[in-house]
């Protein structure tokens, strides 16, 4: 038998959604990517980087990101010291479980919301526990005081798309004997973020990704916010040459185009209150949604029928089968075009409304 840990023989593993091998013959909204291109700055540094031979990837990247960090320090206003960058977010949420979780110690996060903290722990050893919301989606259970090592917050949240407020924020910040991760993959598409109360708290991180807001999930681009010591704890633990050539010069590019970066957010926010609004007319209910994606249910309360319904007209979206979701559907926001055919799309389904 082959010697492994217990706890990687008997886990399951991450499921992540669904990536279809012939791509341009789907609608494809089950995964919260971009339906724009990265800014064209992306595609001229890349190919910039690789010169006419490609000679520049014989040697190893940069191992500290310091253009990026500073990019990204100038964009938030922070020193370059209080940020670190990562291979997609999901590499530093894995690595502050690795510096905060011993094997054994417990982490929280909120179900429903990013169920890749449950699989990271795993791993680690570590125990999970989880709090669920109440109906005007504040925490419903969370002690006084949490003793726990780290609480993994999404805001806003997916797959439901509200925001916590940010005093609520505050408040649990000072709630916590352990870290307070803020996972902001989505903040982007927000009315506000959280980056204040890493300057006010020691114990809070924020966490960001280029995949959504910039389009970029197919370079893997992450990063971190905290304070200064938290940071370099996290670069004792990540893989020294975490970012490739590539990624770095992408990202630069990306974080240094900020205007059209607002205008892709812009359209994205419009197309995504313009679909909850018809979906509503249509009989569905949608959540007000504070990111790329809405989650919307039919009156008879059968996602999965929806979902069939969608997938035999080759649009993909995300159906979760935990009973807190299984009535309805994540749907992330496409270009218009794209919306306005799943809309027609919902309405020959039917919501199921008597
Ligand atoms: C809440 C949340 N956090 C983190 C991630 C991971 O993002 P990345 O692509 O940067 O690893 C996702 C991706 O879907 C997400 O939904």
């Amino acid at each position: 038998m082959i010697p492994l840990r217990p706890a990687i023989r008997d886990m399951a593993g991450y499921i992540p959604g669904f990536q279809p091998p012939d791509i341009t013959a789907w609608i494809k909204l089950n995964t919260n990517e971009n339906p724009y291109p990265p800014s064209p700055r992306v595609r001229e540094a890349i190919l910039a980087e690789l010169g006419e031979s490609g000679a520049s990837l014989r040697t190893y990247p940069s191992a500290s990101s310091d253009l990026l960090r500073t990019a990204a320090g100038e964009l938030y206003g922070f020193d370059p010291s209080w940020i670190i960058m990562a291979n997609g977010s999901d590499e530093v949420l894995n690595n502050l479980i690795r510096a905060f979780a011993a094997e054994g110690e417990e982490i929280a996060y909120v179900h429903p919301s990013y169920s890749y903290y449950a699989t990271l722990a795993e791993i680690q050893g570590a125990t999970v526990r989880t709090f669920s919301l109440t109906d005007q989606f504040l925490l419903a259970d969370f002690p006084r005081r949490y003793h726990g090592k780290l609480f993994f917050l999404t805001s806003p949240n997916a797959p439901l798309g509200f925001a916590f407020p940010l005093p609520y924020l505050e408040e649990l910040a000072g709630r916590c004997d352990g870290m307070l991760v803020l996972d902001e993959a989505y903040v982007d598409f927000a009315e506000g973020n959280a980056l204040d109360l890493v300057r006010r708290h020691e114990n809070v991180v924020v966490t960001r990704t280029l995949s959504k807001s910039y389009a970029l999930a197919g370079m893997r681009l992450g990063l971190a916010i905290a304070r200064p010591a938290v940071i370099a704890a996290l670069n004792k633990i990540r893989d020294h040459y975490n970012l490739d050539r590539l990624a770095q010069v992408a990202c630069v590019a990306a974080l240094r185009d900020q205007s059209y970066f607002r205008r892709r957010c812009e359209q994205v926010k419009e197309t995504r209150d313009a679909f909850a609004r018809e979906a509503r007319g249509l009989g569905y209910t949608a959540l007000a949604s504070q990111g790329n994606f809405v989650f919307t249910a039919p009156a008879d309360r059968n996602g999965r029928r929806v979902y069939d319904g969608l997938y035999e007209r080759k649009i993909l979206v995300r159906h979760f089968h935990d009973p807190l979701l299984a009535h309805g559907l994540r749907i992330s926001i496409g270009t218009e075009d794209e919306m306005e055919q799943t809309l027609r799309a919902l309405g020959e389904i039917g919501s199921g409304r008597p």
